[in-house]
């Protein structure tokens, strides 16, 4: 008897399978008990009818009860009813463990009580859904990137130096010294690319975001590439060509998932370049317009992303931020000293700013000054100035959250849900 995945049912139509999984529902009519079986690759609708199995199997089926483990041997039928066009005729069931008042019914359950049950909850459709497309967005970058010629190099956990400026910061202790869970691998990443040109980094980083968001995770997940001999043009053409390539292998990979969350993916298939461009001062100037209060020179708030990307059908690149919104390492406009040669894509749908980069400053003195004048220590720092003393380049490069992007193409209210386990302030478990 061939062992089989519930996904590869429908290749064995009228072979004799066994599957190994859990109850995921139960319904029955004295003669016939429909059991709904899950293992991880779908959910499949098993027949069992008293008449045709023995008294064991009848019993088994009878006593099991929502998540409990079990082996089914059946016959696979094609049906054109059932979700996946197949049905398994049970031979017999074997009860592996029970499961005893699942916490999680159908019925509906709020946020914090989910949550708490993250690890039990898992097993639910949403997360089935969300978490392959997370997967298919992961397996899509990388292959993207590998094809277009990056080499992942993978950035450490532990630094000695912020990132992404202070205030952020998780602070730990490191054999007597002070260390920091890194913000952002693109320090080294900058390393990376002087010795391989085209790099990325992918890992998790870490931010003390004090702040409860629908869009902010204390730990999240980022995809970074950083590339020699780029500026900021080319970097805004690298990231509309790695959205939009990616965004559409995650389409192609994940239709069934995007079905189950109910996603209109209509908007995710314009997701095509070239992506409109908009300088940050235009971009203050339509927020006005729109009646938005600005403070001139600030940062946008998710308010002010959201009526921005209304007025487009796709993502939104905005570029020239304020050099002093941004972090230390924004190579400063030669053409206007105010602002820097960062950039942010805001993606459609409310779902605001799910990358942020830039073309580094790749000058010795001035990259001094910008640590001084931000107030930074400068000995930790020491290997990042080497880079601009052995054969400095211009160079760009952007990061993209995971959870941000995932909860954009799954239509998502809230990031946590992307996340398998998420960490935010108040919460560290399970
Ligand atoms: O804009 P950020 O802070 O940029 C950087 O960290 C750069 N060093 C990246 C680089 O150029 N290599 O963060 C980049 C992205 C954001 O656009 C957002 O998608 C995500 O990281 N992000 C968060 N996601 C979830 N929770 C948070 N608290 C996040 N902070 C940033
Ligand atoms: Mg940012």
């Amino acid at each position: 008897m061939t062992k089989t995945s519930i996904s590869d049912l429908p290749r064995h139509v009228g072979d004799q399978v066994l599957l190994e999984g859990w109850l995921f529902n139960k319904r029955s009519s004295g003669k016939l008990q429909f059991l709904m079986i899950r293992d991880g690759s779908g959910i499949v609708q098993a027949v069992s009818a008293k008449s045709d199995v023995d008294e064991a199997t009848w019993q088994a089926g009878d006593s099991l009860t929502q998540e409990a483990a079990l082996r089914v041997t059946g016959t696979v039928r094609a049906d054109a009813r059932a979700p996946s066009g197949v049905e398994l005729s049970v031979q017999s069931v074997e009860a592996v463990s029970p499961s005893v008042d699942f916490p999680i019914g159908p019925k509906e359950h709020g946020p914090e009580f989910l949550l708490d049950h993250r690890h039990l909850w898992l097993r639910s459709r949403r997360p089935f859904a969300v978490l392959r497309v997370r997967d298919a967005f992961i397996l899509s970058a990388r292959e993207w990137l590998s094809e277009q010629g990056f080499l992942c190099v993978d950035a450490p956990i532990f630094t000695p130096n912020a990132c992404e400026g202070t205030s952020t910061l998780f602070e730990t202790e490191y054999f007597g010294q002070p260390a920091y869970l890194t913000q952002s691998g693109q320090l080294y990443m900058e390393a990376a690319a002087m010795a391989f040109g085209k790099v990325y980094c992918f890992g998790p980083t870490f931010r003390a975001e004090k702040s409860k968001t629908r869009r902010h995770l204390t730990e999240f997940w980022m995809i970074e590439p950083e590339v020699a001999y780029m500026d900021l043009d080319g970097n805004m053409e690298l990231i509309e060509n790695f959205v939009s390539g990616v965004v559409g292998r995650v389409l192609d990979r994940c239709k069934e998932e995007l079905k189950i969350l109910e996603r209109d993916t209509t908007s995710l298939e314009r997701v095509k370049p070239p992506f409109p461009r908009i300088s940050y001062r235009d971009a203050v100037a339509k927020l006005k317009a729109k009646g938005h209060e600005f403070q001139d020179g600030g940062d946008f708030g998710s308010p002010d992303e959201t009526a921005l990307s209304e007025d487009y059908d796709r993502p939104v690149l905005v570029h020239g931020f304020p050099a002093a919104v941004k972090a230390f390492y924004m190579k400063t406009d030669p053409k206007d000293p105010e602002s820097s040669l960062s950039v942010d894509l805001l993606a459609p749908e409310g779902y605001g700013e799910i990358v942020g980069g830039g073309q580094r400053e790749d000058d010795l003195a001035v990259l001094e000054g910008k640590i001084e004048e931000h107030g930074l220590p400068r000995a930790p720092f020491e290997w990042y100035l080497d880079l601009r003393r052995y054969g400095s380049v211009p160079h760009s490069g952007f990061g993209i959250g995971v959870e941000r992007t995932v909860g954009w193409i799954c239509g998502l209210s809230h990031l946590r849900e992307a996340s398998p386990f998420p960490r935010m302030i108040n919460r560290l478990t399970p």
